[in-house]
């Protein structure tokens, strides 16, 4: 049997790290959905496009090539910023939606190639429209400070200039547009773990993600 699990949550909110733990645990394979979004915002920006403007945006996520997902640029703040537009845009979230469905219905191989135990995805609507019958969800979130101090960090340990009032600024902004947009807003599923990290390190969130995921018997 192939298991889903699902993991919705705002920025900087610590799911990076408790999915790559999980995805590890339990031998499943990863999709972040994020990056579908980014390498959309990133291509219209690249094409001097406007990532509000819903007709190109949508063009873009539908041209979307997978192999365009490992672009180092889309790490950076300006593709989530683009990413965080071009993902109100309700036609690029349905141009999204097969792709990131197939994954979870038949999760690639692993990379040493054995056959992965099923898919863990990663996003903002997991949960609650792409996968709504994912067999575990997790709804991880942080306090906004929290986030800010913690994406902050991330940056200088990647050697980029950062501003932390830039980055709080930039997180608000993000938060606001990612969670009252109308198409798929950012909301935990009513069967979702709620997992606060803003107290937790990473150790704690991944034990109490586990004791979850092991209460429901699936592997
Ligand atoms: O890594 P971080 O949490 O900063 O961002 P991300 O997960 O890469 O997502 C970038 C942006 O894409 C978010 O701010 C959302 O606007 C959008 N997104 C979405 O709308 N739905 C998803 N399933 C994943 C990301």
């Amino acid at each position: 049997m192939s298991i889903v699990i699902a993991v919705d949550g705002p920025a900087a909110a610590g799911k990076g790290t408790l999915v790559k733990r999980l995805e590890e645990h339990f031998k499943l394979s990863k999709l972040d959905t994020g990056l579908l979004y980014r390498a959309t915002g990133w291509k219209v920006l690249a094409d001097g496009g406007d990532p509000e403007d819903a007709e190109v945006a949508e063009a873009a996520a539908r041209a979307l090539d997978p192999a365009e997902l490992s672009n180092p640029d889309l790490r950076t703040d300006e593709a989530a910023q683009a990413a965080s537009k071009v993902s109100a845009v309700p036609g690029v979230r349905a141009a999204l939606l097969d792709f990131q469905r197939d994954f979870a219905q038949k999760p690639p191989h692993l990379a040493d190639g054995s056959p992965a135990h099923g898919a863990i995805l990663d996003g903002r609507d997991i949960g609650t429209t792409v996968c709504p019958s994912a067999d575990v969800k997790l709804f991880v979130t942080a306090s906004t400070e929290i986030r800010a101090k913690r994406r902050f960090k991330e940056l200088q340990d990647r050697g980029l200039d950062a501003i932390y009032a830039r980055v709080l600024e930039d997180m608000k902004e993000r938060d606001e547009r990612d969670s009252s947009r109308s198409a798929s807003p950012l909301v935990a599923a009513s069967d979702a773990l709620l997992l606060d990290t803003s107290d937790m390190d990473a150790e704690q969130a991944y034990a109490a993600a586990l004791d979850f995921i092991n209460s429901k018997n699936l592997f």
